[in-house]
């Protein structure tokens, strides 16, 4: 089977409200869900909303890998999931910023205030609730991607374009500034 494809900044559907989906455990739902595990994990991806592949539904599958997670309560690694017509409240007002990046706009990176603690409720496509609190990391995917179901691109939570990079520059910088520090080692 032929996977959706991601669709990028520029397409119509990554800028509207996606539709309340109702009924998680409709076949075609459970379908779109398993898809777009399988197209996030093809893509080296943490995180895809439903509008990502085209699909206007408030859908998002997502996943913290033991490399991003804080360790700390609220943000432990977690294994690839779905979560279904998802709701955040923000628990505290603190902001944090990190660096994020998406598939709809492949190659860049940014820093993006996000806040650092917030309880999330929706379903699971067996029809089971969520209700729990996320931190660190695990609320700045969610936060990431519950914009995508609203409109709204990481971009435009910048408040700051200075930051707004491309990978391959800050891998570039990174692997120059190690190499520098070697030659002083051994010089
Ligand atoms: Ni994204």
């Amino acid at each position: 089977m032929t996977l959706r494809r991601i669709v990028r900044m520029g397409h119509p559907v990554l800028r509207q409200r996606a539709a309340e989906v109702r009924d998680p455990t409709a076949p075609e739902i459970r379908a779109l869900a398993a898809e777009m595990l399988q197209i996030m994990e093809q893509a080296n991806g943490v995180g895809l909303a439903a509008p990502q592949v085209a699909v206007p539904a408030r859908l998002i599958v997502y996943s913290v890998p033991a490399s991003r997670s804080s360790g700390e309560a609220d943000d432990a690694p977690a294994a690839p999931q779905v979560l279904v017509d998802p709701v955040l409240t923000p628990l505290e007002p603190e902001l944090q910023a990190g660096w994020e990046g998406c598939l709809s706009i492949p190659g860049l990176r940014g820093l993006v205030p996000r806040h650092a603690v917030l309880r999330v409720t929706g379903w699971d496509t067996e029809g089971r609730a969520v209700d729990r609190v996320a931190r660190g990391f695990n609320a700045r995917v969610l936060q990431h991607e519950v914009d995508h179901l609203d409109g709204i691109l990481y971009l435009d939570r910048m408040p700051d374009m200075g930051s707004l990079a491309f990978d391959e520059e800050l891998q570039a910088l990174a692997a120059e500034r190690e190499a520098e520090e070697a030659a002083l080692r051994t010089g």
